[in-house]
């Protein structure tokens, strides 16, 4: 017998991607990759880090670290978090914050808590694509967002959710430096997502995981702290943020949080109860004696870092790449947006250009909610040393000449 045949129905949205397969081939150390989107691993603070672990296992700390925790998390860390989100003039405190196992579990909670089968969830066109795999779980349907312009009105929105027969439930966007596209959204675009869920009486889902990593131009106020302006009350807002420590600190220690109203907190606690009854403790107690200590440090040593990785690949993409290819020139975070010609397929370049170019990115069409974008592709900046831009990016320009 095969077991596949009792599998539940949201499981047949879980694919492994062809994608990975092809980026398996990406160890080998002759490949020059722009793909993976991780940290510079040799950035990480490991010293801080590992001596906060032996201060806590060492001290009066060590039962509550080894110990079991609230499912809320840690009351120091959600304290600390609550004092930067009013530092971004998001006026809260430990009751509106909830610790996760990384942002992404605050993606598939967020899905879990609000989509029904059917329903429908507006992201853009891309978006972050392991958003669509979290949602896909809760089997939505989705609608397009562009925050940029061009939105549909609210009734068009929310017949297609009805003819699907559901509800448009939330809007979910990374408002800053993307994944993938690495673009931003003004202050005037925030605002009009909270106009457009205003007249849907939807969330807003807004995904904060690469916000602290601004290279240049002025900070834009978070969703949440423009809809906190607009209702007087993190609790009477409709925006639930995520954040994360793993672009800053440490993805390896899993610790990221959302940032919502009371009501909504509670409900994502009973959902923890149930799922992991709490993010390790021992990473929570670390996570938040090292943010206290070195939070800002590491923040400015990752802007000095990305910054010029970021000036290297572009300037090499404009020296380098043919006529009819364009990127975005993003202000922060981790990535570079390719726009090949009309009719291009990016799937079809990586695999030639792993074998001819050596060089590796991220074919774009797995961010599209619709499998389109073929002709896109994701650059990423943080592991990219001069050799790989000087060497890298005129294989790949050449590739796309021929
Ligand atoms: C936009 C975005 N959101 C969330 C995540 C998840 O990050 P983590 O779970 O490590 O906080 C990522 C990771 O790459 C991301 O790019």
């Amino acid at each position: 017998m095969t077991l596949l045949n009792l599998l539940a129905s949201r499981s047949s949205r879980m694919k492994a991607s062809e994608i990975r397969e092809l980026l398996k081939l990406l160890d080998q150390p002759d490949i020059i990759s722009f793909a993976g989107g991780i940290p510079d691993p040799t950035l990480f603070p490991a010293e801080a880090i590992r001596d906060a672990y032996a201060e806590v296992l060492g001290g009066a700390e060590a039962g509550a670290a080894l110990q079991y925790q609230v499912s809320e998390g840690y009351l120091p860390l959600r304290r600390w978090i609550a004092g930067q989100m009013g530092t971004l003039d998001v006026a809260c405190d430990e009751a509106n914050i909830f610790i996760t196992s990384g942002s992404q579990q605050a993606l598939d909670y967020l899905g879990k808590l609000f989509l029904s089968p059917g329903d429908t969830a507006l992201v853009t066109w891309p978006t972050y694509l392991g958003a669509l795999q979290a949602f896909n779980a809760y089997e939505p349907r989705y609608d397009r967002l562009r925050p940029e312009g061009g939105n549909m009105t609210p009734d068009a929105y929310r017949a297609a959710a009805a003819a699907n027969g559901g509800k448009v439930k939330f809007a979910y966007l990374v408002p800053d430096f993307a994944n993938p596209t690495g673009n931003t959204l003004d202050r005037t675009q925030r605002e009009a997502v909270l106009d457009l869920a205003g007249e849907l009486d939807i969330a807003v889902i807004e995904d904060a995981a690469y916000r602290a990593l601004r290279y240049d131009g002025e900070g834009v106020p978070p969703i949440l702290a423009l809809d906190c302006a607009r209702c007087g009350s993190i609790d009477k807002a409709r925006t639930l943020y995520c954040g994360s420590f793993s672009k800053i600190l440490s993805p390896g220690m899993r610790v990221g949080w959302v940032c919502a109203p009371r009501h909504v907190v509670e409900k994502l606690v009973l959902m923890k109860q149930a799922s992991d009854l709490h993010s390790p403790s021992i990473n929570q107690l670390v996570m938040h004696r090292v943010a206290e200590s070195v939070f800002d440090g590491q923040v400015d040593k990752l802007i000095g870092a990305y910054r010029e990785r970021r000036d290297g690949l572009l300037g090499a993409l404009e020296a380098n790449m043919p006529e009819g290819v364009t990127w975005s020139r993003p202000e922060g975070g981790m990535f570079v947006w390719a726009t090949l010609p009309e009719g291009s397929d990016a799937t079809e370049l990586l695999a030639r250009s792993v074998k001819e170019a050596r060089v590796a990115f991220v074919p774009g069409n797995a961010f599209y909610a619709d499998g389109t974008g073929r002709n896109t592709l994701r650059l990423s900046f943080t592991l990219a040393d001069r050799r790989a831009v000087t060497e890298g990016i005129p294989r790949l320009a050449a590739l796309l000449k021929r």
